[in-house]
């Protein structure tokens, strides 16, 4: 059975084939408008969300399919102390597929060693969003009609952003992608990402200085400063000014540059650049449905095919993760690690090293 927690865990052939369908959605909705009749969506929510949720919800409306769920763990079982792997045994029961997001690292990783559905990783603490990069990706095709010869410029919260991470390994995977990384000394991206888990190396570039980066870009991915994931008060406020767009720092940028954010904003984004035509980032968010629905679509489709992962990594057992934010501290799980390319045992769950992070 086929899951997605990571980008890595599709083709570039892949990828192209889920993006291609979403276009196709787009031109003709009419056509998959029963294509997952019958069939059940769990989403399981132990974070708050917006987009994620409901356009997983209304891209398997719009598929024919059903939605059952929780979008807040307190009004679940887990309230309780009821484990990730009971939650997906029971929801397994009711559902034909599964979105899961989670504040602990790992935690939808967890869940695809109990579910006998397949199961999606729709956020997972300060590591990784897979569905989010599909939506990306989806949006540069549509604004840029290519994903080789760019040069993107991610700006914020390197260090928690799970988009950013995810996004970064999916593009480096394309042809003569260039990385500018623009961010305060504390949010930089991790070192895991940077020196890539799957081997060669990254081309980038790091600042302090978005107006220096600017006149490079031909996508610039603003972030939010991340709050939820601060161990202090005081450092998320030094922090959290770091980055402000507004149209006077557009004035250098190429004519053709997009601009994209995930969401949600909080103010590194001034409401005139929501005027400007490189402004994506509501675009992105429509775009995020119908990549969705093409991603529900293929995942039961190869279900029923009985389409399996090809996974080549080594694995061994090792000592506990000392990673607090992996899901490995507060669940019964076996302590995990995956030899990566360039020769680290990594935790499966959070992708830290075997030693110390
Ligand atoms: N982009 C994103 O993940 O938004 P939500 O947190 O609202 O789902």
């Amino acid at each position: 059975m086929r899951n997605l927690l990571d980008p890595t865990d599709l083709t570039i052939d892949e990828i192209n084939q889920i993006i291609d369908l979403a276009l196709d959605i787009i031109s003709h909705r009419e056509k998959y408008s029963e294509a997952c009749k019958g069939s059940k969506l769990a989403t399981l929510f132990y974070e708050p969300s917006t987009r994620t949720r409901l356009s997983f919800t209304a891209a398997m409306m719009e598929l024919g399919g059903n939605v059952i769920g929780f979008s807040d763990a307190n009004s679940s079982s887990a309230s309780k102390g009821e484990t990730v792997a009971d939650t997906v045994r029971v929801l397994s029961c009711f559902a034909d597929i599964i979105a899961m997001r989670h504040p602990k690292e790992g935690a939808p990783m967890v869940a695809t060693q109990y579910a006998t559905v397949p199961v999606i990783n729709a956020g997972d603490g300060g590591h990784s969003h897979p569905t989010q990069t599909l939506t990306d990706l989806l949006t540069i095709k549509r604004e840029k009609d290519r994903f080789d010869n760019l040069t993107v410029g991610f700006c914020g919260d390197l260090k928690f952003g799970r988009t950013v991470h995810s996004l970064i390994k999916a593009l480096r995977r394309y042809k003569n992608v260039k990385f500018i990384l623009i961010s305060p000394d504390e949010l930089k991206l991790p070192d895991y990402i940077k020196y890539d888990v799957f081997g060669e190396k990254i081309q980038f570039e790091e600042t302090h200085s978005l107006e220096e980066a600017m006149p490079k870009l031909d996508v610039l991915y603003m972030t939010r400063i991340q709050k939820e994931r601060f161990d202090s008060e005081e450092a998320y406020n030094r922090l959290k000014n770091s980055f402000i767009l507004n149209t006077d720092k557009l004035l250098t940028a190429k004519k053709d540059m997009i601009i994209l954010h995930p969401l949600p904003r909080v103010n590194e984004i001034t409401y005139e650049v929501d005027n400007d035509p490189r402004a994506c980032y509501f675009r992105q968010v429509e775009n995020g449905k119908f990549v969705r629905m093409a991603l529900i679509y293929t995942l039961l489709k190869w279900k029923k095919e009985g389409c399996t992962a090809t996974n080549n990594h080594q694995i061994i057992e090792g000592t506990p993760c000392r990673y607090s934010r992996c899901i490995s501290s507060i669940e019964p799980v076996k302590h995990l690690y995956k030899l990566s390319e360039n020769g680290i045992y990594r935790c499966i769950y959070c992708e830290g090293p075997l030693e110390n992070r």
